[in-house]
């Protein structure tokens, strides 16, 4: 899909913080991530109030099995009850859950839940809720190329078929629009491989609140900030010639 204007349609956040966020209140690290899925409706409620089509959430990336064990499955059973707790108000919106990356490595449990809700949400197209699970964009773009290589071996595809937007159709986020916004908190200044593809013409802001703390009126003020950005997308404006 092409970008061509400033309309928000795809937001990006990096839930970044949830750990600092607990520390500081001398509280173990596992309490800052269910701080930080509590946060999760509010935000996207903003979006649906704002007119975004869809809401990408970085939950967990092929480098945090890194981490404990303990808190790794924390984490897991705090998403498990997000979608417990939300599902019937996302149905009742209308919004489609999509799920980016490899789920198939998480608790039983927790694959169920997240399974159960795509399933029942998936004609929907209100709104696109993209939770990021065991996804690391170096592995999408593997991912897609293999997939691609098979249709190539099995003769469904030559390798000239080949196109910027045939390669999306392998993404995760196949059908989304390309990220126009994305959202770090906590004060980091990097991606940490997250939606490299997606990302290739999006604004960046990164605010220093930790994730847990990020309300909706702060998310307003990112909105802001993005509306009044110049995007040249190559280009240059009307006003410039
Ligand atoms: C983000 O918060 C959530 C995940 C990575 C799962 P962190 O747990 O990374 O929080 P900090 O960065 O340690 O504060
Ligand atoms: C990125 O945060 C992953 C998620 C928010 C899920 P990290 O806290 O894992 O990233 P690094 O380690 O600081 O790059
Ligand atoms: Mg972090």
């Amino acid at each position: 899909m092409e970008q061509s204007e400033n309309k928000l349609l795809h937001v990006a956040f990096i839930m970044d913080g949830n750990g600092r966020w607990a520390k500081r209140r001398g509280l173990p690290r596992h309490l800052g991530h269910k701080a930080g899925c509590d946060r999760i409706i509010e935000i996207y409620e903003e979006c649906l109030a704002q007119g975004i089509l869809a809401m990408s959430l970085y939950a967990f990336s092929t480098e945090n099995w890194n981490r404990p064990k303990s808190e790794i499955n924390h984490l897991f059973k705090y998403l498990e009850i997000f979608f417990k707790k939300e599902i019937n108000r996302i149905i009742r919106d209308k919004s489609c859950v999509r799920v980016s990356g490899d789920i198939s490595r998480l608790p039983k449990k927790t694959q169920k839940v997240i399974i159960d809700a795509v399933e029942k949400t998936k004609d929907f197209t209100n709104f696109y809720f993209n939770i990021c699970l065991n996804y690391g964009g170096k592995a999408e773009i593997v991912r897609a190329a293999t997939l691609f290589a098979k249709e190539v071996e099995e003769g469904k595809r030559k390798p000239e078929d080949l196109t910027e937007d045939l390669f999306e159709s392998y993404l995760y986020t196949a059908g989304l629009p390309p990220v126009d916004l994305l959202i770090r908190t906590s004060g980091e200044l990097r991606t940490s491989n997250y939606l490299p593809w997606q990302l290739a013409y999006a604004e960046f802001i990164f605010p220093e609140t930790p994730w847990p703390d990020f309300t909706k009126e702060e998310f307003r003020k990112c909105i802001d900030i993005y509306n009044d950005r110049n995007r040249r997308f190559g280009s240059i404006n009307e006003k410039e010639k």
